[in-house]
């Protein structure tokens, strides 16, 4: 996992990444764009569609397995409408990863089609990963790649340089993902980052946080909130509100019978993040 913090997006960086990126373009056929299907607005990098071009896009909606099946079945339908080909994927445990091979040859059949008209039948489909940090670029190249990772990684002598990673279903990958950098000046997408723990929470306040994640929850998952912490659906009040009812039911009490809400917000924050709430999306693509 590659933390946010960890990587300094300096401009210098910024401008080197952009770099690699356009260096790496043309070797490519697609480019495949990893966001996480419970933020897929928050996830994805401002200057996605710049940085690309026209190179033909794979949009995967990762961690899907977290993520409200509903919402994510009307953002698939939001990226065809863009004229991407999308997936969902649940990286960690190889589910809907098959899909990958069949889909790129889908979104590229009339390159592909012109490329065995001109006697280039087979040439494997070449794509790059791109993807903010803790996406699940790694999960998911270890998974597509299966056992011929770490073989291509022994060999002596390889240059680290443009290495290949072959899939077995006809596709090379690029070996280094682009590490790309969210919207980070926009606070709402920070604070999306920091509630799926996209971001470390250590510099936040995370009653803030919490607060604002149970307002979000207790309004478009009343019946989640309401199995798991017993606040009734028709609940009101503020999100810091609902953290105190939530302490009081959880019995997390400080001296004299006060609501402990910084424990109440770092339960929270774990079960949300543990999807022990259930299936949760943040963003529906009505919003984007
Ligand atoms: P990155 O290369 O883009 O930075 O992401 P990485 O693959 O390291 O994944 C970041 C975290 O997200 C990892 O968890 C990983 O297991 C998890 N993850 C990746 N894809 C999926 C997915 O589709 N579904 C779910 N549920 N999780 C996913 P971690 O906490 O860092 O490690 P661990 O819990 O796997 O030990």
């Amino acid at each position: 996992m590659e933390d946010m913090k960890d990587i300094q997006w300096f401009p210098g960086h910024m401008a080197k990444t952009r770099r690699q990126i356009t260096k790496s373009l043309p070797l490519v056929d697609a480019v495949a764009e990893l966001l996480d299907a419970r933020i897929p607005l928050s996830s994805r990098n401002p200057e996605f569609d710049r940085l690309t071009g026209r190179k033909p896009r794979l949009v995967i909606l990762n961690k899907a397995d977290m993520a409200d099946p509903n919402v994510t079945d009307r953002w698939m339908q939001y990226f065809k409408k863009q004229g991407a080909a999308v997936i969902t994927a649940d990286s960690k445990n190889g589910k809907g990863i098959n899909k990958f091979g069949a889909a790129l040859r889908e979104l590229l059949k009339e390159r592909l089609e012109m490329l065995a008209a001109k006697g280039m039948r087979g040439r494997p489909i070449r794509v790059m990963i791109l993807g903010i940090p803790n996406v699940g670029k790694s999960s998911l190249i270890n998974r597509l790649a299966g056992s011929k990772r770490a073989k291509a990684e022994d060999r002596a002598g390889v240059t680290r340089t443009q290495q290949w990673i072959k899939t077995s279903d006809g596709v090379e990958l690029l070996d280094t993902p682009g590490v790309l950098w969210p919207k980070f000046e926009d606070r709402e997408v920070a604070v999306r980052l920091a509630m799926t723990g996209a971001i470390r929470d250590d510099t936040l306040d995370k009653e803030a946080l919490a607060a604002r994640l149970l307002a979000l929850l207790h309004e478009s998952y009343p019946a989640a909130v309401e199995a798991r912490y017993k606040i009734p659906q028709d609940a009101e009040g503020t999100g810091y509100e609902l953290m105190e009812q939530m302490a009081k039911n959880r019995g997390m009490l400080l001296g004299g019978g006060v609501p402990n809400t910084e424990r109440a917000a770092i339960t929270l924050l774990d079960e949300f993040r543990g999807a022990k709430l259930g299936r949760i999306s943040l963003e529906p693509p009505e919003k984007a």
